[in-house]
């Protein structure tokens, strides 16, 4: 279906939990998230039907998110439900990669075609310390079995903080010449927990380019949110996700569900659509309230302007 602005919007991205076990200092406050009640968290079933009304209205791409969705309960089911619906061409998901060794094959057996990973550093004491505790040993075991399992192309995203891992731009990047993966810096956005000190810790994409002159430019992919470079002899590619610096909005093709069942038609904005009244009171149509969130899709986000107010809720709860 086409929004007031002529992009088509065939993306769904959908979080199944704010929860996740790890807590990055972007994303997460350190005590963690509180369980939300039961009957505040969509259920498998009701997110299945949410992508099911979206295929009919011309969806064809899923994104699974979080928190970490591999914490989710029946996230397999999920899988296997959302892969057998018509329409849905592509089903990825965004992880931090800790539990992939162990639920990859099923996932895989599920439907699920790619992963994108997340991984901030290399070296063991500063991913323990951004993300509060984890081990990267596991995430690499993670990166080795999708490509085993062949859950790809394989994405990392990295986001990189001023003052923390910058040591890590150069290893994270020579990644490329020993897999055929992407590695993409993601800028550090003012969202949630990172909303009060991502300023003094910015880092631009511009800034991490100049240090890295042998970066060659690749042809730029419609709807895609980074602009691809390449290290000479890699087998795959360095790309940059600009939301502070530049912006995709004009090519964005993408719709947002949120763990608690509001529709987002922008990361950055606001605005949400509570979609519980449609699917458990049968109050209005599920159908309708999709074709409003694309309708209603602004044109581009305010970011980078004064008027912008930054967004409460935490990545965790939106999904990226
Ligand atoms: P594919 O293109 O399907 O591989 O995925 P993706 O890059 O959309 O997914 P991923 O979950 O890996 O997202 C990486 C990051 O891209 C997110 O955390 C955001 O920072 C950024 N991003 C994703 N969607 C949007 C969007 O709609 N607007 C902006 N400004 N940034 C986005
Ligand atoms: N700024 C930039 N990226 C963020 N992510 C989470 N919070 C932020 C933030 N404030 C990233 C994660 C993950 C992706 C989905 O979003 O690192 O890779
Ligand atoms: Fe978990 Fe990802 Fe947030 Fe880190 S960025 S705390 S891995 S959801």
């Amino acid at each position: 279906m086409k929004d007031t602005y002529k992009r088509n919007i065939n993306y769904l991205r959908i979080s199944v939990t704010d929860f996740c076990n790890l807590r990055c200092k972007y994303c997460m406050p350190e005590a963690g998230v509180e369980k939300m009640k039961h009957c505040d968290v969509l259920s498998i079933e009701e997110i299945v039907k949410i992508a099911k009304e979206s295929a009919s209205l011309g969806i064809r791409k899923v994104r699974i998110t979080g928190g970490e969705p591999l914490v989710r309960k029946g996230i397999i089911d999920l899988i296997k439900g959302i892969s057998a619906i018509e329409g849905i061409e592509d089903i990825a998901m965004t992880t931090n990669g800790l539990l992939l060794k162990e639920y990859g094959k099923e996932l895989k057996e599920a439907g699920l075609k790619r992963v994108n990973i997340s991984i901030d550093s290399l070296d063991p004491h500063r991913y323990r310390e951004i993300t509060r505790g984890g081990e990267v040993e596991k995430v690499l075991e993670g990166i080795e079995e999708a490509l085993t399992l062949g859950l790809d192309p394989i994405k990392l995203n990295t986001v990189i903080i001023g003052g923390e891992n910058e040591e890590d731009i150069r290893k994270l990047m020579d990644l490329t010449k020993v897999y055929p993966i992407d590695v993409r810096f993601i800028e550090l956005m003012p969202i949630g927990e990172a909303s009060s000190w991502s300023k003094k810790h910015f880092i631009s994409n511009e800034e991490i380019r100049k240090r890295v002159p042998e970066l060659v430019p690749q042809l730029h992919e419609t709807a895609s949110p980074a602009q691809y470079y390449k290290l000479p002899s890699a087998k795959g590619r360095v790309g940059f996700i600009d939301p502070i610096s530049s912006h995709f909005c004009s090519e964005c093709n993408r719709l947002r569900v949120t763990f608690d069942g509001k529709l987002k038609p922008c990361l950055h904005s606001s605005q949400e659509i509570d979609l519980l009244p449609a699917l458990r009171e049968e109050t209005g149509s599920l159908r309708e309230l999709l074709a409003q969130a694309i309708a209603s899709k602004p044109e581009k986000h305010f970011l980078d302007t004064v008027d912008y107010k930054a967004i409460t809720r935490n990545m965790s709860q939106i999904g990226g």
